[in-house]
Parts: C-alpha cells; structure tokens; sequence
C-alpha cells in the first residue's frame, strides 16, 4: 500500500523554518514511528535536511526524492529516486511493488505531499488543533478529497502541548474492499 502521514495544524500549517512549527508532541512521534516502522519512507531531499541527526530514520528503508543530489549527499539512506528521470507515481508504484510485505510512507514535506497524494490508497492525519506560525502549509481539505475517514482518535493536550486527533483516511474505490484487514495496521 501507498500511504501518506503527515501532521497539520488549524490553518494547514506543517512546517516552519525547515522544522516542524509546534513544540514536540510524544504521542504524534510515537504513532509516527509505530507506522512507519519496519516499513519504506519517501521524502523530499529538503525533509531529509530536516532531520538532521536522526536521518536517515532507524529500523526504516529511507528513500529520497531529489533531481539535484546524488546517493552521497543523503549518508545512511538506501537510495536516492530522480523525479526527473521517473515521475513520482512511477517511483512510488515500483516502491510499493518491491515491497509486497512492506508499506510505503510518504513522509513529507509539501514538494512532495501535493504530487503524490493521488497515488495514495490511506492518508493518516494528526490534525493539531491550534495555530502556529508557518512558512509551508497544506490545503488539507483538497487532500482529503476521494477519501472517507476510516477512523479517529482524539488526545487531550497540556499547558505545553495541543490536542490532536489522529485521523486515518482510505481512498474511496477501497474503503469497501473486503480483504483489508484495518485492525492489524492502526496501533490504537
Ligand atoms: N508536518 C509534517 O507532517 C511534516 C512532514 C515532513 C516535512 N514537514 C515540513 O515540510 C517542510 C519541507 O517541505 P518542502 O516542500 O519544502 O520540501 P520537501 O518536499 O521535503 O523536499 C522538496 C525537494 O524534494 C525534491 N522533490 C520532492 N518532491 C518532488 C516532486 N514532486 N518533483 C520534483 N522534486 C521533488 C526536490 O529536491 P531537489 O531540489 O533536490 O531536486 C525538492 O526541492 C519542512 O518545514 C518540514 O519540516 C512537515
């Protein structure tokens, strides 16, 4: 499966001067991870950057998506894709074939959300309910666009975190199908 994972705030807000704009929130960092583990993660090379010392990210095939940078740029990850040579959909398409036993994550940031969400068969959201400042922001709603909300978990923040909801979406055409097995991937 292709999916997308990504956090936003009130206003579509995801990141602020190559970070993320709100303090750390554990229990997104740990549903982050809970999902992507084991598993492939695509992000756009300036996602990368943003990892700093945790990329690539542990226990996870990393995949980069960059035109301008070679294999060496991004040390640890397993391989560099070059949209220019194939188009995203390609790229993920042959992902999510390599891997039967895997899931593919996208993982951000915007470049790449905005091409590759209608490749995705599930979208998982943690909508942050507050406002922060912002230089990269989504329109969250177009996104959602051709999926039906499979489920959702609220979170009840502190003085120092917000409230966030986790919401898993799965494309429309799929959400009927049979044969998905939705208790084996939603660690909630
Ligand atoms: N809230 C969240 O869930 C979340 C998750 C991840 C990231 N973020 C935030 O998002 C921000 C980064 O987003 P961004 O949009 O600036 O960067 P990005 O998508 O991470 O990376 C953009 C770069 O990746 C390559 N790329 C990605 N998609 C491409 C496409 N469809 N076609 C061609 N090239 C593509 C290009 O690299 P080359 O120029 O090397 O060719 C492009 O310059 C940061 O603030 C980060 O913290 C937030």
């Amino acid at each position: 499966m292709i999916n997308m994972i990504l956090a936003a705030d009130e206003q579509g807000g995801i990141g602020f001067k190559n970070g993320l704009p709100w303090p750390k929130i554990k229990e997104d960092l740990s549903w982050f991870k809970q999902l992507t583990e084991d598993n492939v993660v695509v992000m756009g090379s300036t996602t990368w950057k943003s990892l700093g010392v945790h990329a690539p990210l542990k226990h996870r095939h990393n995949y980069v998506i960059s035109s301008t940078h070679s294999k060496d740029d991004f040390p640890g990850c397993f391989a560099v894709r070059n949209p220019k040579i194939d188009s995203i959909e390609v790229i993920l398409k042959a992902l999510d074939f390599a891997y039967p036993e895997k899931d593919v994550f996208i993982i951000g940031g915007k470049t790449l959300y905005d091409e590759a969400i209608q490749y995705c068969d599930a979208l998982f959201l943690t909508c942050i309910h507050d406002q922060y400042q912002s230089d990269t922001i989504i329109d969250v709603d177009s996104y959602k666009k051709n999926f039906v909300l499979l489920n959702q978990m609220y979170s009840q923040g502190n003085q120092h975190i917000p409230d966030i909801t986790f919401e898993t979406y799965l494309r429309e055409e799929q959400s009927g199908q049979q044969d998905f097995d939705w208790d084996d991937d939603i660690p909630f």
